[in-house]
């Protein structure tokens, strides 16, 4: 049987990271093997792609070809991670995918939906998450967690409004596609928790 595809979405300094681990150990514990994996990066090449990606000495980048970038980093890593892995049957859990396209780029950087959603049709076809976890947080909360013990990166170092409309398109995404859980992480991490477990377990129960 093919592997599941479970991607975690959100604003800088929502708690991807700790859920990440939680999501793995339960699809673990349900007897899966498993791969995570991150974007930009999760190869070799994308990991190369992901250091100019957030360097803040690549101030003068455009939007345009941060947005190639990214999909060049999420092409190689599709087809030399993602795809063999759900093929032997192995879930795969990202931190980020192509709806943080939508979100920072699209959204962020103004680009707009239509062009990533070109971009997605290009590289990706109709391949898509099985689960996208969304941590949804005020901005302006994420932020200071995101940058309280290190250097801001190159996204990092935006503006609140950008990360507003990086959020709702977030929301948006969330509305329109029926395999999001949109989780309040705004919330004590036992209550967070508690709703990662409940959408996995679901997810599990499907199988
Ligand atoms: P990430 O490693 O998740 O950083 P953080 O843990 O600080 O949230 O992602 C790196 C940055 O890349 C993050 O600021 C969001 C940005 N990003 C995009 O702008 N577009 C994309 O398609 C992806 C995958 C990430």
């Amino acid at each position: 049987m093919k592997g599941r595809f479970i991607t975690i979405e959100g604003v800088e300094g929502v708690g991807k990271s700790t859920n990440l681990a939680l999501v793995a150990d339960l699809v673990r514990e349900a007897g899966h093997k498993v791969i995570v994996t991150r974007e930009p990066g999760g190869t070799r090449t994308g990991e190369r792609i992901r250091e100019i990606l957030l360097d803040k000495e690549e101030a003068g980048m455009t939007p345009m070809t941060e947005l190639l970038l990214m999909f060049a980093s999420r092409a190689q890593h599709v087809e030399e991670v993602i795809l063999p892995a759900l093929d032997a049957g192995t879930w795969v859990i990202s931190d980020r995918f192509t709806d943080s396209s939508f979100a920072y780029q699209g959204g962020g950087r103004q680009l707009g939906i239509e062009r990533v959603a070109a971009m997605q049709q290009l590289v990706l076809g109709a391949f898509r998450p099985d689960l996208t976890l969304l941590l949804d947080l005020d901005v302006q909360t994420g932020l200071e967690r995101a940058t309280a013990n290190t250097e801001a990166d190159r996204f990092e170092s935006e503006q609140r409004a950008f990360f507003e409309r990086v959020r709702q398109v977030f929301l948006e995404l969330a509305k329109s596609n029926p395999w999001y859980e949109v989780i309040d992480a705004g919330r004590p991490l036992v209550e967070v928790q508690a709703s990662v477990r409940a959408a996995v377990s679901s997810l599990l129960d499907r199988q």
